[in-house]
């Protein structure tokens, strides 16, 4: 454990002891005070949305890329800049409540689960977490730590998913036999990689070590990781899967009350040992709910071109399936829900025009819940089992061709217990993550 770590968990044990903040929740009057990592990209996106709350103070900006403020700087100036974020967590101490993180993927969890057993509260980007393990220990220390938490699908409060969601839940369609979901991607430009990028000089603007974080050490490439390309690396990303799942899942999971699968199976096109699949499907078999049919549910996932039978779907013939989006195949009908529009039903004849649902923003239900003291519908509570299928996905799609059988319980692979290592991941010397007890 380097100095920085060990002073800043000294300092992070001071601030629990001292401010824990769902208590200073309990008495926010005037302002939300939030910080911010990861500030540009997504994340400059998000800080915008969350920032239109009247109540909402940016107390914090961290980004390791310091040539990356000027966007939240013109619109928010005069806010504290950091590079590291333990620095700004250890130097803030209770001047912040609440945790933006947007971030690559495979730092969501560390940053996340510090802010949490400081007690701050944490909207953090999808997918949640880079590994199954991690999805598991947010939502046992937001559980743990009482706080107010929200994952960044956005969509989960959108007007078309709700109004996707309702439907399925009144029983339009009847109760669901199976469900497709595709996203026609086929990642960002690092997958069938046949040679690592070559490396060359990090920017001087860039902390390369920070941004590397938990994963192992490598050099710097010009235009292979930073920023956005990340997604594509094993080490970083999640691939197209990781990418699109938490969010074209989500509608799949709170409209069925899915929980985690029973087995995974995946095949793929393209997987080396550095870069996530050029093409895959991925099905899932999940137990059955009051809202499906059977005992049990299939789920299919596909990406990199592939789409369901378009015949499954029941449409007119000078109909296509949307570029992105689920499949429900119910008793009574199919309800497509595109990635994102609203939903249309099939057989055309037999559905008439339905009501739509209200949509929210999704970014100020986390404010206001924190504000209020409630829970989010999109709590790590939800979106840790909601990550943990997602990236159960990837552990299949990372031992193609074997059926995994899945003991949610006991975070355990039974009939391919050598799959187990790919439920979490090595994390570099000085960024280990505890589990949460
Ligand atoms: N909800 C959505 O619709 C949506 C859309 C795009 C991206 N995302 C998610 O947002 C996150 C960020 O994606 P992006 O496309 O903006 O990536 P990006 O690489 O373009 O931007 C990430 C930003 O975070 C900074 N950063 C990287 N590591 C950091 C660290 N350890 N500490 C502080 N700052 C750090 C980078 O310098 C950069 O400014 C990802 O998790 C992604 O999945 C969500």
């Amino acid at each position: 454990m380097n100095t920085t770590r060990r002073s800043f968990i000294k300092s992070s044990a001071a601030a629990v002891l001292g401010f824990p903040a769902f208590v200073r929740a309990a008495n926010l009057n005037s302002t939300l005070q939030v910080a911010v990592v990861g500030c540009s990209g997504q994340g400059l996106s998000d800080l915008m949305q969350i920032g239109s709350h009247p109540k909402v103070k940016f107390t914090g900006f961290c980004d390791v890329d310091t040539a990356r403020f000027g966007g939240v700087d013109a619109k928010f100036p005069g806010v504290a800049h950091f590079q590291d974020f333990r620095e700004m967590f250890s130097l803030l101490g209770d001047k912040f409540d609440a945790l933006q993180v947007s971030t690559p993927d495979h730092m969501h969890a560390f940053i996340s689960l510090d802010a949490m057993r400081l007690g701050k509260h944490v909207y953090c980007q999808k997918p949640l977490t880079h590994t199954v393990w991690e999805a598991r220990q947010m939502r046992l220390q937001a559980a743990k730590s009482k706080v107010i938490t929200q994952m960044g699908n956005q969509i989960h409060s959108d007007s078309t998913y709700r109004t996707g969601v309702k439907l399925l839940r009144d029983g339009v369609i009847g109760k669901i036999k199976e469900v497709h979901s595709w996203q026609g991607n086929h990642g960002n430009g690092n997958t069938r990689l046949t040679a690592l990028p070559p490396s060359g000089p990090v920017p001087e603007s860039l902390n390369w070590d920070a941004w590397l974080g938990v994963a192992a050490l490598r050099d710097f490439a010009p235009d292979a990781y930073h920023p956005f390309k990340w997604r594509d690396w094993q080490e970083f990303g999640g691939g197209t899967m990781g990418d699109f799942a938490c969010h074209i899942f989500d509608p799949v999971f709170t409209a069925l009350e899915l929980t985690a699968p029973l087995t995974i199976h995946a095949e793929n096109e393209g997987l080396n040992s550095q870069t996530w699949p050029f093409a895959e499907t991925i099905s899932y078999l999940f137990p059955g709910t009051a809202f499906t049919a059977g005992k049990t549910i299939p789920v299919i996932w596909y990406d990199g071109g592939r789409k369901p039978d378009i015949s499954l779907a029941q449409m007119p013939a000078d109909k296509v399936l949307p570029s992105a989006g689920s499949l429900f195949i119910g008793e009574g009908g199919v309800l497509i829900l595109p990635h994102y529009a609203m939903p249309q039903l099939y057989p055309q004849e037999k559905f008439e025009a339905f009501n739509k649902v209200a949509g929210a923003n999704h970014y100020h239900a986390w404010v206001d819940a924190v504000i209020e003291g409630k829970q989010t519908t999109d709590s790590f509570e939800y979106a840790g089992p909601l990550t943990e299928a997602v990236q159960l996905g990837n552990v299949a799609t990372r031992t193609p061709g074997v059926t995994l059988q899945w003991d949610a319980a006991t975070m355990r692979i039974p009939n391919q217990p050598e799959a187990e290592r790919l439920l979490t991941k090595q994390y570099r010397e000085g960024w280990k993550i505890a589990a949460v007890e």
